[in-house]
């Protein structure tokens, strides 16, 4: 077992999703089963009585990583020497809302804790952003960290892939394992672009095995982009175990490498690649090696791929025109 524990910041830890991830994270499961980790806790006042009590659970679970647990109610203090920062503290959108009308609701919270994550975090930070807008969320956070590399923010679409696996391999009626190099493309909203024409199932193209472009106009694409709101649809409440997951997936590849042949989607800060506005935090097919990501270059994309794309980075274009009208960047 590696002896130093990585210090895993986690925001929002009294919530749904924190209570789902937490657990996940003491147990090994983010980072690996020999790397130790310590908890930093960040909530609002309110909420630090709950916090403890989650707290009080972990500590009767007698996880043998587990290397300790604090809890915050200041950004200042939480992200102090934090390696990985899992931003996921912020109101959830409830029944008729879509993620972006939660902007100027939650987009407050990211400004100081760029700044605190600036100021505090060890050299080697990874941030994710969970808590919606995420993309732009992330694109806050990151512009007031001015100091940490804006490779270092990224943005949760793992849900959004993950799901598109799913629905894929139940019209495929394969495994899950057997599909590859699936794309989500731009915003984690309704308008982000899941996308099978470089995908492979047993190897083969996905979108020629399928071979049926009414499913996946009218039925794949709209049935993973709207998720989120047929979970609240049906919960009552917004997802979260399958965020929860998605999460600890996207670190895990983050931190350990994607598969040889395969890649995953992240949201990252844009390099101008496929005609994404350098500086947006989109998402797109990368590759992870040592810790770090890498877009995927080279991929065809046709007339009916690129409409999608340019769609939902549009959007991210105009949340990041909405975020500097409230001077949150
Ligand atoms: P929740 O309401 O159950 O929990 C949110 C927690 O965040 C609460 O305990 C609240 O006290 C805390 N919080 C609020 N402001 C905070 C701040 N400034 N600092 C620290 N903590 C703060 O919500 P949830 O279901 O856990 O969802 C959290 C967020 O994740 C929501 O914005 C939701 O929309 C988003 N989400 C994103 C994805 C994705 O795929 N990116 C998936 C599911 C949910
Ligand atoms: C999801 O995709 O499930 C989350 O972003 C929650 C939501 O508001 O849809």
């Amino acid at each position: 077992m590696s002896r130093t524990p990585v210090t895993v910041t986690v925001t929002g830890a009294a919530g749904q999703i924190g209570y789902a991830l937490l657990f996940r994270i003491a147990s090994g499961q983010l980072l690996g089963a020999d790397t130790p980790v310590r908890l930093r806790l960040l909530e609002i006042p309110q909420a630090v009585k709950a916090a403890e009590g989650t707290a009080m659970e972990l500590d009767d679970c007698a996880f043998p990583l587990l290397a300790g647990v604090d809890i915050f109610d200041d950004a200042a203090k939480a992200f102090e020497g934090a390696n990985v920062a899992l931003l996921v503290g912020a109101r959830p959108r409830t029944k008729g809302m879509e993620r972006g009308d939660l902007l100027e609701a939650n987009g407050g919270i990211f400004k100081p804790q760029g700044e605190a994550i600036n100021a505090g975090a060890a050299d080697d930070i990874k941030v994710l952003v969970v808590g919606n807008p995420a993309n732009t969320n992330a694109l806050i956070a990151q512009q007031h960290a001015p100091d940490v590399p804006a490779v270092r923010f990224t943005a949760m679409t793992r849900l959004d892939h993950n799901r598109a696996l799913a629905q894929l391999s139940k019209k495929a009626g394969v495994s899950v394992s057997e599909i590859r190099k699936l794309t989500i493309w731009g915003n984690h909203s309704a308008t982000q672009y899941p996308d099978v024409f470089h995908a492979e199932i047993a190897g083969k193209n996905a979108a020629e095995t399928v071979n049926d472009q009414a499913w996946l106009e009218n039925d794949f694409i709209p049935t993973v982009a709207k998720r989120g709101a047929a979970i609240i649809e049906a919960r009552g409440a917004s997802s979260a175990a399958s965020a929860a997951s998605a999460a600890i997936d996207h670190v895990h590849t983050w931190v350990n490498g994607t598969a040889d042949g395969d890649w995953t989607s992240m949201a990252v800060v844009s390099d101008g690649s496929y005609g994404v506005p350098e500086g947006l935090i989109s998402s797109f097919p990368v590759t992870t090696r040592n810790g770090e990501w890498e877009i995927v270059q080279g991929l065809e994309i046709d007339d009916f791929s690129r409409a999608r794309i340019d769609a939902s980075v549009n959007e991210l274009s105009e949340e990041r025109d909405a975020v500097r009208k409230l001077g949150l960047i």
